[in-house]
């Protein structure tokens, strides 16, 4: 599965366009999803974190995909922010086919050694495999305060390093740290241009954004056309699942779930159509 992977990334790396990983935690985000990329002809790769894992199940996440692939053989299953060596081996096992080992919490020299060992895993077991570096903070959800007042610039990645860091780890792509976090904040992220293009220079592998909730599409479009090629989204299809549900619950006639959880579904895939067409990833299958 890896190489087909890579052939994906390659394609999006040709032809301009960013992969949207979106991250689902429910069945119902999951079929809003799959519908905006099948209504817009995209490839999207469908993400889970260690938290959304436990919660969906992570034998659950990889048997739902399987029934999907069937129809809808452009969508990845990926593993976002996987955090121990342990974890890697569960998710491998368990058939995901492409894993985000997320070491950046950890000194530059463990970093490196643990994200070697779980690249190694990674590949002798055919899984597409992203590293971190550099600090992405913040979680999925809303945040009260401002960015620029969390954010510092000792958490940016070094472009140097960077290169460094792909060389003796051997990953497949890098998720970096440059303006972006995680979840919407009360000012918008202000990404580092000038970073992205160095580091892309330098590393000459796949970039990815983390944190793409808040982030405006001019500054999408900028950082796609400097070398970026995969871009996350989660807080902007929790928030959109739980306005539209609070909504359905309020306005609902009955207590059968598929009436009032179609408004959900469609709120989700709103949000997701959407980026696929700020990412230029539409009618990319
Ligand atoms: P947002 O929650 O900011 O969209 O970020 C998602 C993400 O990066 C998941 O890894």
């Amino acid at each position: 599965m890896r190489h087909k992977i890579i052939k994906l990334y390659e394609k999006a790396e040709k032809k301009g366009f960013a992969l949207g990983a979106f991250n689902f935690s429910t069945n119902e985000i999951l079929q809003g999803v799959i519908s905006a990329a099948s209504k817009l002809k995209a490839p999207v790769i469908i993400a889970m974190s260690e938290g959304e894992r436990a919660f969906f199940g992570c034998e659950e996440s990889v048997a739902v995909y399987n029934a999907i692939k069937k129809k809808h053989p452009h969508i990845i299953l990926h593993a976002d922010h996987t955090k121990s060596f342990k974890e890697l081996k569960k998710v491998i096992a368990a058939g995901y086919p492409s894993v985000h080992f997320d070491g950046s919490r950890l000194s530059f020299r463990h970093n490196v050694r643990e994200t070697r060992r779980a690249a190694d895993y990674a590949h002798a077991n055919h899984v597409f495999i992203e590293g971190e570096l550099g600090g992405i903070t913040g979680g999925s959800t809303t945040h009260n305060e401002r960015l620029r007042d969390v954010l510092t610039t000792d958490m940016l990645t070094d472009p140097e390093q960077a290169k460094e860091f792909v060389e003796l780890t051997g990953v497949d792509s890098l998720a970096v740290s440059v303006g972006n976090a995680h979840g919407i904040w009360v000012d918008k992220p202000k990404l580092d241009f000038k970073r992205i293009k160095e580091i892309k220079k330098k590393i000459g592998k796949f970039l990815v954004l983390h944190g793409g909730s808040g982030i405006s599409p001019s500054s999408f479009r900028r950082a796609i056309s400097l070398g970026v090629n995969k871009i996350n989204i989660n807080t902007e299809i929790r928030v959109a699942y739980a306005h539209a549900l609070l909504k359905g619950l309020h306005k609902r006639r009955d207590y059968v779930p598929y009436h009032y959880m179609k408004d959900v579904i469609s709120a989700v895939s709103k949000v997701v159509e959407k980026k696929i067409i700020i990412f230029k990833a539409d009618n990319k299958i």
